[in-house]
C-alpha cells in the first residue's frame, strides 16, 4: 500500500504509482517535499518550469518527460530488442528536475527569475544531494548529475541515455512553442 505522502504527490504526479516498489515512490516524495521546504511556493503544482516561462508548471514537464521516455524505450525495445528497466525510467523521471522547485522564483516585479541557488550551483546538485539524503544510490545519482548539459560527464546508464532524447524534446518544444 502506498503511504498518504505518495497519494497526495499522485494527484499531480500520476507515474508515482507505477512504482512498483512503495518505499522507492515514498523516497521520491521525500525528495520533492524536502525541495518544497527550501522554495518560495506552498505547493508542488506552483513550482515553474523554466525563468521567462510563468505559464509553464514543473509537474507538466516531469509528467511529459516521464510518458515520451516510457514510449521511447517501448519503441526501441519493439524494433530493437533492446531492453529498458522501466522502474528506472520513471524513478529518476521523477526525479531529474525536482531542484527546478529552488531554481526560479518571482522577482518584486512578478516575473520568473533564476534564484540565486541557480546562479551558484549547477543544475541536479541539490537534486543528487537530496536524493542521496533520501537513500537513492550512486546509479540515481549519476543519471541527475549527467542529465544536463552543464555537466562534464555524460551518462553511462541506458536508461539515463533514453531518457535525454525524451527531456531535451519536451524542454525544445516547450520552449520554442508554448505560450508564454
Ligand atoms: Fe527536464
Amino acid at each position: 500500500m502506498y503511504s498518504e505522502r505518495v497519494e497526495r504527490y499522485a494527484q499531480y504526479l500520476p507515474s508515482l504509482k507505477l512504482l512498483k516498489d512503495e518505499k522507492t515512490a515514498d523516497a521520491v516524495c521525500g525528495v520533492w517535499e524536502d525541495m518544497l521546504k527550501q522554495s518560495p511556493w506552498k505547493s508542488i503544482e506552483e513550482a515553474r518550469f523554466k525563468e521567462g516561462y510563468d505559464d509553464v508548471s514543473l509537474v507538466s514537464h516531469v509528467n511529459s518527460t516521464v510518458e515520451c521516455a516510457l514510449s521511447l524505450s517501448r519503441i526501441i525495445h519493439k524494433y530493437h530488442g533492446i531492453e529498458f528497466d522501466e522502474q528506472r525510467i520513471i524513478t529518476f523521471g521523477l526525479l531529474h528536475d525536482v531542484d527546478k522547485v529552488i531554481e526560479y522564483e518571482f522577482n518584486g516585479e512578478r516575473q520568473l527569475v533564476k534564484s540565486e541557488i541557480a546562479n551558484k550551483i549547477q543544475h541536479g546538485v541539490m537534486s543528487a544531494i537530496l536524493a542521496y539524503q533520501n537513500g537513492f544510490d550512486s546509479d540515481m545519482l549519476h543519471m541527475i548529475l549527467t542529465h544536463t548539459t552543464e555537466s562534464k560527464m555524460r551518462p553511462q546508464i541506458k536508461e539515463a541515455i533514453l531518457f535525454g532524447y525524451a527531456d531535451l524534446c519536451d524542454w525544445d518544444l516547450v520552449c520554442r512553442y508554448s505560450a508564454h
